[in-house]
């Protein structure tokens, strides 16, 4: 028998806490969690070092023909998953805010977006996973069982980058500046012409102001547990 396995899409605006909570519910029902970002960034990384021109499409899109990524997920839903390219570690080299702000540029381009999904319909062909991004539900996984729009508002987004970025060291955070950057970034990823950040139609939004972890981890489990009585 050929059972396919779920797939579930998460998607939504950076800062919104998709990963944290995709990472616990792949854990709590025990599917593959897929971080496109990382992938994303993997490239940019790599673009960067290569010292290529960030808007030079088609060295970019040579270089991605090539690429090799790999992704080895974490021993524990606290950590992010391992992104090696080209048999390089970078797991922490591409969250740098270095990265972040030239992520955008890169994401936008269609030889590279064209490469990562095929990537992505890849690991996902056999189902099982679920999927964080920007494009799952509308582009990537368009036929996925269960689709979240995870989404706050950007003042909480921004505060919660702040915690973020203390928690990992950085001690002067300007939270006015991270709101202007989430703003900015926002406004590339709705409003580019490929894949854009969209709420699917039959996604279901859920605004994570004021929320916990935990409760928009058991939201999402629900939703994936009533999916599966109804039979779809
Ligand atoms: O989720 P993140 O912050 O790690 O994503 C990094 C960037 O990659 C983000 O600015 C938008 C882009 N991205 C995308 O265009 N499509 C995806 N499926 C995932 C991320």
């Amino acid at each position: 028998l050929n059972q396919h396995q779920p797939i579930i899409a998460i998607d939504g605006p950076a800062g919104a806490g998709k990963s944290t909570v995709t990472r616990r519910v792949a854990e709590q029902l025990g599917l593959l969690y897929l971080d496109t970002g990382a992938m994303y960034r993997a490239v940019t990384w790599l673009v960067m070092q290569a010292k290529i021109p960030i808007e030079d499409q088609a060295k970019i899109g040579d270089l991605i023909k090539e690429v090799q990524l790999d992704l080895i997920p974490a021993d524990s839903p606290e950590l992010p998953t391992k992104v090696l390219i080209n048999g390089q570690d970078v797991t922490q080299a591409i969250r740098t805010p270095e990265v972040t702000s030239q992520v955008s540029a890169i994401a936008a381009q269609a030889a590279v977006r064209q490469e990562l999904v095929r990537l992505q319909k890849y690991f996902g062909a056999r189902g099982g996973v679920i999927a964080e991004g920007r494009d799952i539900g509308t582009n990537v996984f368009p036929d996925a069982e269960l689709k979240i729009f995870l989404t706050a508002t950007v003042a909480e987004r921004a505060r919660r980058r702040t915690q973020d970025l203390k928690n990992l060291g950085h001690q002067s955070v300007d939270i006015e500046q991270l709101a202007q950057e989430i703003q900015k970034r926002d406004e590339q990823d709705s409003n580019r012409v490929i894949a854009p950040l969209k709420k699917a139609d039959d996604a279901i939004e859920i605004i994570t102001d004021g929320l916990t972890i935990e409760q928009v981890t058991q939201q999402i489990i629900d939703l994936y547990w009533r999916r599966k009585a109804e039979g779809r």
